[in-house]
């Protein structure tokens, strides 16, 4: 395991905060590009937005009773509005709400024992010298207005570049920088992305970088051939999809990776998406990611005035309970090297197997893949109880199976996820 990145695969589980100007029109985070709002249609907003309710201490509380073990909050989105104190414009917090939100994030996350990770849109489509008519995303992207408008991307390079020094300079100790996104031409050198890398390093030397200085959510860029570039990052970024087998490289070694998820179907906060994906597949998509070597970023996007919904409360706070329990098969768990059982899925510590027992069944409980003289203890992570392993005569008719006796209820202790964990002798 990369020495750099051993934290973050320890750590399994982060959450992603999409926060800003456009939290307050609540259409999600793309709506200055969907809607193709101007600047100056914008500027409302960005002067109304005037959140009373942001708590970072009580989002961080929250954090911390669900398991969160990093976060990752929007310090600069794609609408260019900037949530920290710059040097470098008056488009922030600082200038229109006399609040650094960076800031009361980091001291907040910090305070709690969180890694702090700042997301820093790469896209900006407020800075006069970014791509606009012609670009991709852009909101003047076809405005004919705009069709012989002269930039200067240099002078937009500077200004990235100067605001991730001040990101790396000004909160102390910053664990992931997470930028976003690359597309067409716009990666790579196109960034100065090695002039990037190196400073960022120089300032931050165990910071861990994702991959979209060369792609984006779907992209995976260099880091999984076999010779990486300065700008692969140390983590890929798979977004909105579990991969299937986990990620490798071309020479087949493992890639770390962080699969990033929302809990409806929006980053930034969309007052009409009630599409919430439910507590027990949130906890059992974080199983399958650790069960494949990777990572679950879990987004929330407040509203507005800072408020998380009711429906991602909801949801952290079952995590929570449900990891109360099991968090010690999560944390520095991964690939057990055996195939996925039918009921569930298996993570696995060093000699200790987490068998993650999705459906109950009509008997004793099928521990594949571990023999019986291997086996040292098994116990129940639900209540701590040893559990006997089955010895009648039905389950002794399948001898090279180990089969674990819950007792005689139908039903498992935790329909979501009843964790059997088998520790084996020696290593
Ligand atoms: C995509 C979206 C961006 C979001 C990011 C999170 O890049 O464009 O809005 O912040 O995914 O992964």
């Amino acid at each position: 395991m990369n020495k750099r990145t051993k934290w973050f695969e320890e750590a399994r589980f982060g959450m992603f905060i999409h926060w800003g100007v456009y939290s307050s029109i609540g259409r999600g985070e793309w709506v200055r590009s969907i809607e193709r709002i101007s600047d100056e249609d914008y500027q409302p907003y960005v002067e109304g937005f005037q959140p009373a309710s942001f708590d970072a201490s009580s989002m961080a509380k929250l954090a911390k009773k669900a398991g969160i073990q990093y976060a990752v909050f929007t310090a600069k989105h794609h609408d260019g509005y900037c949530l920290f104190d710059t040097e470098y414009t008056t488009y922030s917090s600082a200038h229109y709400c006399n609040r650094d939100f960076v800031r009361e994030y980091v001291e907040a996350f910090r305070n709690e024992g969180i890694r702090i990770g700042l997301y820093y849109s790469l896209i900006d489509w407020h800075h006069p010298d970014f791509p606009h008519y012609g670009d991709r995303n852009h909101p003047d992207r076809d405005n004919e207005a705009f069709k012989n408008y002269r930039y200067d991307f240099s002078n937009y390079l500077k200004y990235m570049h100067g605001q991730i020094r001040e990101l790396c300079t000004n909160y102390g100790k910053i664990d992931i920088l997470w930028t976003d996104y690359s597309y067409d031409d716009l990666k790579c050198e196109a960034w100065h992305g090695t002039e990037l890398v190196n400073m960022i390093r120089s300032l931050q030397p165990d910071i861990i970088l994702n991959n979209r200085l060369e792609a984006s959510g779907e992209g995976f860029g260099s880091l999984i051939t076999s010779h990486p570039n300065i700008t692969s990052g140390d983590f890929v970024s798979p977004e909105q999809i579990i991969p299937p087998q986990g990620i490798r490289n071309e020479n087949g070694e493992h890639v770390p990776w962080e699969a990033c998820i929302t809990m409806n179907r929006n980053w930034g906060y969309h007052k009409e998406d009630h599409d919430y994906k439910s507590s027990l597949l949130l906890i059992r998509k974080l199983v399958e990611c650790v069960s494949k070597d990777g990572n679950m970023i879990l987004n929330i996007g407040p509203d507005g005035d800072g408020n998380i919904p009711e429906e991602a409360v909801k949801r952290l706070t079952d995590i929570g309970r449900w990891m109360e329990k099991n968090s010690e098969s999560i944390y520095a768990c991964g690939y057990s090297g055996l195939p996925k059982p039918e009921n569930g899925r298996i993570t696995r510590k060093k000699n200790t197997y987490y068998y993650h027992i999705f459906e109950p069944d009509v008997g004793a409980i099928p521990l594949y893949g571990v023999q019986k003289n291997q086996i040292d203890e098994i116990r129940l992570l639900y209540d701590g109880k040893i559990i006997d392993v089955s010895d009648t005569w039905i389950t002794n008719n399948y001898p090279d199976i180990v089969f674990a006796d819950l007792g005689s209820s139908p039903d498992l202790p935790d329909p979501i996820d009843t964790v059997i964990k088998v520790t084996c002798k020696g290593d």
